[in-house]
């Protein structure tokens, strides 16, 4: 197995882009990752794409063949990946996965969704596929409910409050008002999240990821070339999957999300690497609740603890680790299929130094984490400062 890097980045501003379609947002993305890595289109063996849901969202299927001829890269093959909110981080893994192997030197992963065509119940039911559709969305199981239900079994288990799940998107919103390219960039209090109207009781509106539009990309090569492209490359030292069943009934624990504590096991083994070591991290946050199960399955906090470590300030800078410094899922907005790329930006920034205005001073080792639908599949890549 070669040794990969990152060696470009771009994406788009996350937000409502009425004016803008799907091809839009991947080319400026595409472009600017391109240019970013000071690379020709020409030199591009590859790409891999993560979209969750165009066909329903806006109508359009065959994603890999249009980002091809949109981005002008035809003839090279450009390949469409599906996994819920996790397609990113999958199309990442993928492109990772292609250099590793030899298979192809410099390749790209993007994701993409265009979410603000449809009305929000648009919206809920063409994500609500990502569970299990005939045992929950056909019954009413929206993700909102679905992601109360664990929040409810978490207060139930360990105490967490309605207050600590707050102080996750206080927190975000904090980070997010710092990021450029974030959905939302204002600060709220705790009271505003409680103050919220309910989505599914306990999660309140400012509980939730927003529905968003955007697109992410990055370029990677093998380490060793990456040097004649970039004085900063960011190596990408672990990518680890996991699966678990679609149902969140049929899950042991509620209060777990067990494909992330697999997949973190094996990354952290693969990067020969700890928790401690980490510096900065972009986890899953579709919901407040989701933050305080990723810190916990990912080894940051011990199972039951993550709601108090978030109300106590453990996860922000000055913290034990900082958790979405981009704004996260919830203040950064959540694009689905683009998302795992997005943390793969976020993070490549932050080991550059080049996270103005939210960087964590002298960030060596970066984690992203990626989750699909309830957590029927978690991605887990580690990087770090190749430089
Ligand atoms: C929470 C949710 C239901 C709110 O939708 P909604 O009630 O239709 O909200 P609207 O689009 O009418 O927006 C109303 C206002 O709230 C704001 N808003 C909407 N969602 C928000 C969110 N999640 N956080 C903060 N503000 C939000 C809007 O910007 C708007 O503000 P404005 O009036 O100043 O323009 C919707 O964002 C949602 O479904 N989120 C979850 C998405 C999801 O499931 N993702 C996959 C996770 S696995």
């Amino acid at each position: 197995m070669r040794r990969v890097a990152i060696i470009g980045v771009g994406m788009t501003k996350f937000g409502e882009h009425w004016e803008r379609g799907y091809r839009d947002l991947v080319v400026e993305a595409g472009v600017k990752a391109i240019e970013d890595a000071g690379i020709s289109g020409e030199k591009i063996d590859a790409g891999f794409v993560g979209t969750m849901a165009s066909g329903r969202l806006i109508g359009q299927e065959h994603v890999g063949a249009l980002i091809a001829d949109y981005m002008g890269l035809n003839p090279i093959p450009v390949t469409r990946v599906e996994g819920a909110c996790a397609s990113g981080g999958i199309a990442l893994r993928q492109a990772y996965t292609a250099v590793a192997s030899g298979v192809a030197d410099i390749v790209v992963a993007g994701g993409v969704e265009k979410m603000t065509d449809l009305d929000t119940s648009g919206v809920s039911d063409a994500l609500g596929g990502a569970g299990d559709q005939e045992w929950e969305l056909f019954m009413g199981a929206t993700f909102p409910g679905l992601y109360a239900l664990m929040a409810r079994r978490h207060m139930l288990e360990y105490g967490t409050t309605e207050e600590m799940l707050a102080a996750v998107a206080v927190k975000n919103h904090k980070h997010g008002a710092k990021n450029p390219y974030a959905q939302y960039q204002n600060e709220i209090t705790i009271e505003t999240v409680l103050k919220s109207k309910i989505v599914a009781d306990p999660l309140k509106v400012f509980d939730c990821s927003p529905i968003t539009d955007g697109a992410a990309g990055v370029i990677l090569a093998p380490l060793d070339i990456a040097y004649s492209y970039t004085k900063k490359p960011i190596e990408i030292v672990a990518s680890a999957q996991a699966s678990d069943t679609i149902s969140l009934s049929a899950r042991k624990s509620l209060t777990e999300i067990a494909a992330t504590r697999i997949a973190a096991q094996k990354a952290y083994k693969d990067a020969k690497v700890t928790p401690k070591d980490i510096d900065v991290v972009e986890v899953h946050d579709c919901f407040t609740i989701a933050e305080i199960m990723a810190i916990e399955d990912l080894g940051f906090f011990k199972k039951g603890e993550g709601g108090k470590a978030s109300l106590e300030g453990r996860t922000t800078f000055g913290g034990d680790v900082v958790v979405n410094t981009s704004g996260g899922l919830k203040a950064a907005g959540h694009p689905v299929g683009a998302t795992g790329i997005k943390q793969a930006v976020e993070i490549t920034w932050q080991l550059r130094g080049q996270a103005e205005g939210r960087q964590v001073k002298d960030a060596e080792y970066g984690l992203s984490h990626n989750v699909g639908g309830s957590g029927a599949t978690a991605v887990v890549h580690i990087y770090k400062k190749a430089y």
